[in-house]
Formats: structure tokens, C-alpha cells, sequence
């Protein structure tokens, strides 16, 4: 079993955005509790995990069971004890309730199979003054990434963002590719 999608993905990926600035760019700080759902091979969840330290703690949550294995022998290799993290779908999950002081999507929202169920989640374990954020692909033609059609516009995440009882609180840009939304309960 692999760390990775694919060779070299994560440092394709590095020459977009480093996961360790756009992070702190959202105001990740130690001894947060930082909650990465979707979280896929651990692109953000282990970089989170340093950066909220021994204080700190992450959860995870990935549909695929790989790819969660494959967090859990980072997380073990780095020597983080601070991340929890599970293969289940977004959609049942529930870590705690209103312990959350930021709940991370990156590049998935589009993904879930009800993104308004994981949105209704999200809403229910971040604290009063907590942050969302959302990161995702632009949706434009490009030569990678998922196809346009399933992508989500910025609109139509902020949308679906507000619908959940959030306030969009910041939409920019991350790179050329991809916006990222943050929003407030
Ligand atoms: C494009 S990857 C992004 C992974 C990660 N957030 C990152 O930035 O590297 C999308 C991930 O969403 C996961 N996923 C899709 N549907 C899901 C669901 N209903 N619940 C949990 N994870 C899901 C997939 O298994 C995949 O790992």
C-alpha cells in the first residue's frame, strides 16, 4: 500500500499551494481542534497535526479505508499522537459536538454524496466561534483535476455554506486554481 494517490503527487501539489501556509493563512494555531473531513492520503492532516501540536488535536475522516491507513502509518511515522482519524462516510460522522475550532474541506465538498448532510455535521461540531473552510478546484477547464461538470462554482459552495446556518466570512483565491470560502457559524 501506497502513501499516495500517485508518485509525486504530493509535491505536484506543493507547487500549488503548500498546505503548511494556506493553514496558517486560516488562523490554525496550537492547541486548536482542527477537523479535516474527506481527508483523503493526509495532504492537510498531518501538516495540521504539527501545527496545532501536543495541545492540539485533529480529527480525520476519509470514506476510503487506504487512504486512512495511509494517515494512521504518517501520522506513526512523524510520531503524531494527536490525530484521530476514521474511515466512515462524512455524512454519519459526528467527532463532538461543538468542539471544533475549525472544520477544513479541501478539494471534496463536490465529492460527498450529500454535501448538505456534511455541511449540517460541520455546523453541529464546530464551536460559536469556530471557521469553516472550504478550498476547492475553480470551476474551469483545466488539464487536471476533476472534470467541470461535477465541480463545484464558488457560488454554489457559498450557497450551500449559507444553507447550513453558516455567514461567508472571506472568498479569495488560492493560486490560480482554486478558491478558498471561510465562513463563520
Ligand atoms: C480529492 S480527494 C481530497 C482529499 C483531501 N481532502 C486532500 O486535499 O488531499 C476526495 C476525498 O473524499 C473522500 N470522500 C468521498 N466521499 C466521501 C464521503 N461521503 N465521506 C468521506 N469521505 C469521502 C474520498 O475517499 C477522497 O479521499
Amino acid at each position: 500500500m501506497s502513501h499516495y494517490r500517485f508518485p509525486g503527487e504530493d509535491a505536484l501539489r506543493r507547487k500549488w499551494h503548500t498546505p503548511e501556509n494556506t493553514l496558517k493563512s486560516v488562523g490554525l494555531r496550537p492547541g486548536m481542534v482542527f477537523m479535516d473531513i474527506g481527508c483523503g492520503y493526509g495532504f492537510f492532516t498531518i501538516p495540521a497535526a504539527e501545527q496545532v501540536g501536543e495541545n492540539g488535536r485533529v480529527y480525520a475522516v476519509d470514506a476510503d479505508a487506504e487512504a486512512v491507513e495511509a494517515v494512521k502509518r504518517k501520522a506513526a511515522e512523524k510520531g503524531l499522537r494527536n490525530i484521530v482519524v476514521k474511515a466512515a462516510e462524512a455524512e454519519e460522522t459526528i467527532f463532538c459536538d461543538a468542539c471544533a475550532d475549525m472544520v477544513f474541506f479541501s478539494i471534496v465538498l463536490h465529492d460527498f454524496r450529500d454535501p448538505a448532510k456534511v455541511l449540517s455535521n460541520a455546523k453541529r461540531m464546530i464551536k460559536p466561534y469556530g471557521k469553516l473552510v472550504n478550498l476547492d478546484w475553480k470551476k474551469k477547464q483545466m488539464p487536471y483535476g476533476p472534470p467541470l461538470h461535477i465541480r463545484f462554482s464558488v457560488e454554489h459552495a457559498q450557497a450551500l455554506i449559507e444553507q447550513a446556518g453558516f455567514r461567508v466570512e472571506s472568498v479569495r483565491e488560492a493560486g490560480s486554481n482554486f478558491y478558498l470560502v471561510t465562513a463563520k457559524p
